[in-house]
């Protein structure tokens, strides 16, 4: 039985923010997130959360997939792996088996990672593995006294180290496997008699030896791995490097970035081979792009399903699907409930919303189409909009296949365009439109004949 606890009770202040510490996000995804979603990667479904300061914040962003307990006042690392006593206990023991403590902070540690501390933890039987890494600079950290070999005499916090223990330059990761109850039969003997007066968690080892157990240390050569975030310097390394993992994996399965550095992706967006990612990209959330399709520059996708061989330039879209062959932009603003189907165009500043574009249908500039069913084959003419707002409600507007809608067309909604029919320029639709019918609303033309030379003739005689 291998559990894991998350300890994410901490306020976090130097990021100086309303918000705790762990619920920040790196590419989209909050700080504890990260090391949660590690720990279920890692084969790990027994999950406990420990959450103290701001609970209620952090709470929605766990509660689905493990297990809260709070940490009541923040004493400590030690006491915020005791706040999960009770629930690790069962029939009035402590549950047998490996629990992994990670720290709620730490987004970078992998799934392989954590799956080499717990096979280490149980292939020895050892009290905890520690993983620990070499740092050139370890200040801050908890430095690794080691006696011999892979053992650990103890760990010591930066705040009670000597001399000699501070130039020490392998550190504690704050990454552990425990023997689940000799960690809980060894906290009940952690004191505050220390520096920063708090209930090390660290201490727990020392004494796990002194009762006769292994401890040892596995030590790893990828320290970003163990990288905490404390500060929004440390967030935006973090992110960084997660960009960069990301970026490589995507680039590895066959999709170019002129550069990985301007694209950021998200956790769980699906590309497609032959894709190309063009500088200034951000795809995010449960987005999905299909092959060849060529995606920015300065582009932003959430949650959206782009199809193949699709052009996207220059465009937001929002819980939005494009079918194969759509061309998009520069400066499109596609909003939740859009669809383009196979071959439709959407150009240059138009916005859509919760409306359907029909198979090969165009809207090239300058439109705004709201709750409307448009079918294949449509031309919408250069600022034409539909009102579907009245100050009250939206109102939907059918459009039918093959409808070509002259330019600074206002279809005001409810309204429908019959099947092949055509409007002028200029007119303000308001009542339905047959099939194959023309619809003109516009006032007559007045000329007067010879007026502008006459009109130009009396401005330089005033003007002499
Ligand atoms: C800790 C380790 C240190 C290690 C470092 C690695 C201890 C005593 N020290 O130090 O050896 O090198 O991590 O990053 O463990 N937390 C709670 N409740 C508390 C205190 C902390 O939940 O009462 C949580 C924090 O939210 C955080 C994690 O525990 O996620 C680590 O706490 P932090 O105060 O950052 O420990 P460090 O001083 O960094
Ligand atoms: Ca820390």
């Amino acid at each position: 039985m291998v559990s894991a606890l998350i300890l994410a009770a901490g306020a976090g202040t130097r990021m100086k923010s309303d918000k705790p510490k762990v619920a920040h996000e790196v590419l989209g995804k909050p700080l504890v997130r990260w090391v949660i979603d590690a720990a279920h990667d890692a084969g790990i479904k027994d999950i406990i959360s420990v959450l103290g300061y701001q609970s209620e914040k952090v709470a929605p962003l766990v509660e689905d997939d493990t297990q809260i307990v709070i940490q009541e006042s923040q004493l400590g690392t030690g006491d915020a792996v005791n706040a999960a006593r009770d629930a690790m206990t069962e029939n009035g023991v402590i549950k047998p088996g490996s629990l992994i403590v990670l720290s709620g902070d730490c987004p970078l540690i992998t799934p392989e990672t954590i799956v080499e501390l717990v096979k280490k933890q149980q292939e020895t039987q050892a009290a905890v593995v520690v993983l620990t890494m070499q740092l050139e600079n370890p200040f801050g950290y908890g430095r690794i006294v080691r006696t011999q070999g892979d053992s650990v005499a103890r760990i010591v916090e930066q705040k009670d180290c000597s001399a000699e223990e501070a130039a020490i330059t392998e550190c504690n990761s704050g990454f552990y496997c425990f023997d689940a109850p000799a960690l809980f039969d060894a906290l009940t003997c952690v004191s505050n008699d220390n520096a920063q007066g708090e209930y090390y968690l660290t201490d727990v080892l020392e004494i796990c030896r002194n009762n006769g157990r292994d401890v040892l240390a596995l030590t790893t050569n990828d320290a970003q791995e163990a990288m905490g975030v404390n500060s929004r310097v440390q967030l935006s390394e973090a992110a960084r490097v997660m960009q960069k993992r990301i970026n490589y994996r995507h680039m590895a399965n066959g999709v170019t970035m002129w550069d990985p550095t301007q694209v950021w992706i998200g956790a769980d967006v699906e590309i497609d081979q032959d894709v190309e990612l063009l500088p200034q990209v951000i795809l995010m959330g449960k987005t999905h792009v299909g092959s060849h399709s060529i995606i920015g520059p300065n582009t932003r996708l959430t949650d959206t399903s782009v199809g193949a061989g699709c052009t996207i330039d220059e465009t937001v879209a929002i819980e939005a699907v494009l079918e194969n062959d759509v061309t998009c932009g520069p400066r499109a603003y596609l909003r939740q409930g859009t669809h383009l189907c196979q071959g439709a165009k959407v150009g240059t500043h138009v916005e859509i919303k919760k409306s359907i574009i029909g198979a090969g249908s165009k809207v090239p500039h300058l439109s705004y189409i709201g709750d409307t069913t448009m079918g294949s084959g449509v031309n919408i003419g250069a600022g034409s909009i539909t009102c579907n707002y009245d100050g009250f409600s939206k109102h939907p507007t059918i459009i039918g296949d093959n409808v070509f809608v002259g330019s600074d067309t206002m279809m005001v909604a409810p309204v429908t365009l019959g099947s092949g029919s055509i409007v002028g320029a200029g007119s303000v639709i308001t009542c339905d439109v047959a099939e194959d019918a023309l619809a003109l609303e516009r006032n007559e033309q007045k000329e007067i004949a010879g007026w502008a030379s006459r009109h130009r003739k009396k401005l330089s005689i005033q003007n002499k």
